[in-house]
């Protein structure tokens, strides 16, 4: 008998269940006998005892499904160690729900932070195994989360819809995309929608640069651009701030505009004299249906992972390189992003078809 400990745990994304799904058919499908225990929204559920024995059946019909069926919650990993309000200390709390249950493993499905977690809960003598999800693509170890691609599939969607009313009106358009810390989903949809100009955090951006690049599409008779921007677009000014000065010059910046893209509006419409409008899908982008790319990502994710039970591998973050499905270790994930490179030749290429990054 093997019983198995399941939970979504962070920001949710479109996949998650397609995952869940995909690791509950290997083990119903190839052992005799187990029971999978599903936490509720995350750590939180390991932590307070919060759980469900699901059933077979409750995996059926859910490929397409959107968001988790065992809810999440953001549980910081630098609150781990901080016991909680009634002086509980989360680790051990954890742990004991772990035995209590008499679990062979717990299967996280998390990004960078619930990751860390993950790492922490192996160290601690925990049989492991965490599967990468999230819209931003920025967990380390892994060529693909899943999530990322049904993301890009909505914010191009977008920018393809932004792209025939700016053409209609002559218009600046900004599209702001999810991701504070990187730039993989701004990169991906900014390039599939066709974008003028892509900001992203990892390559700050000189304004003057952006309003340059709009002017010279007007020289040349185009009556619109469209700019996608991700949410942690920086300047180069502020690139050169201190974290506690910038963290100032955000909280300033916040009595002013709702987000950074309205607040490089505004500077492109006193610079250019052009009209701006400013779009944000926000949350949109993390909801709906799984994209068929990610469905089959996820599939041979939770299928690797399953196997993974089966022949009791642990510690492991299962990934993706070149196609092929990997192990990387939990530990060498932990903490590390995966961030865009201004030397990677998608930004190379992007610059080669004239796509400004306003540096
Ligand atoms: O980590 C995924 C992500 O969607 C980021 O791109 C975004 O900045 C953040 O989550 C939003 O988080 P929340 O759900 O807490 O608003």
């Amino acid at each position: 008998m093997k019983r198995i400990g399941m939970l979504t745990s962070g920001g949710d994304c479109q996949s998650l269940n397609a995952t869940m799904r995909g690791v509950a058919k290997t083990l119903y499908n190839l052992i005799e006998d187990v029971e999978i225990i599903g936490f509720d929204e995350g750590y939180r559920g390991l932590i307070y005892n919060d759980y469900r024995i699901m059933r077979p059946r409750d995996f059926s019909g859910i490929l397409t499904q959107g968001g988790t069926i065992l809810g999440t919650s953001r549980q910081p990993f630098k609150l781990m160690r901080v016991p909680d309000e009634n002086g509980l200390d989360k680790v051990e709390a954890m742990k004991k729900t772990y035995n209590r249950l008499k679990l062979d493993c717990l299967v996280v499905l998390g990004g960078n932070g619930s990751q860390k977690t993950a790492n922490l809960l192996s160290q601690e003598g925990l049989n492991v195994i965490g599967l990468p999800k999230t819209i931003d693509n920025d967990l380390w170890g892994t060529d693909m989360t899943f999530g990322f691609q049904s993301a890009v599939n909505l914010a191009t969607n977008v920018i393809d819809c932004i792209h025939t009313t700016a053409a209609s009106h002559g218009r600046v358009f900004i599209v702001e995309v999810m991701g504070h810390k990187v730039g993989w989903l701004t990169l991906h949809a900014g390039i599939a929608g066709g974008a003028d100009i892509i900001l992203i955090p990892e390559i700050p951006y000189d304004i003057h640069s952006v309003s340059e690049a709009i002017r010279k599409r007007a020289k040349l008779g185009k009556r619109f651009s469209i700019i996608a921007v991700a949410e942690g677009a920086i300047s180069k000014e502020d690139a050169m701030l201190s974290k506690k000065e910038y963290k100032k010059k955000l909280e300033e910046r916040k009595a002013k505009y709702p987000s950074v893209a309205y607040e490089i509006g505004a500077q492109i419409q006193e610079m250019t004299g052009q009209e701006i409008r400013v779009t944000v899908p926000g949350h949109m982008q993390r909801g709906g249906s799984p994209c068929p790319y990610d469905r089959v990502l996820s599939t041979r994710l939770g299928a690797a992972a399953g196997n993974m039970i089966i022949n009791n591998e642990f510690g492991y973050l299962v990934g993706v390189k070149n196609n092929q499905i990997t192990k990387v270790p939990l530990s060498d994930v932990a903490g590390k992003l995966k961030m865009v490179s201004p030397d990677d030749s998608i930004i190379q290429e992007a610059k080669s078809v004239g796509i400004s990054f306003g540096d």
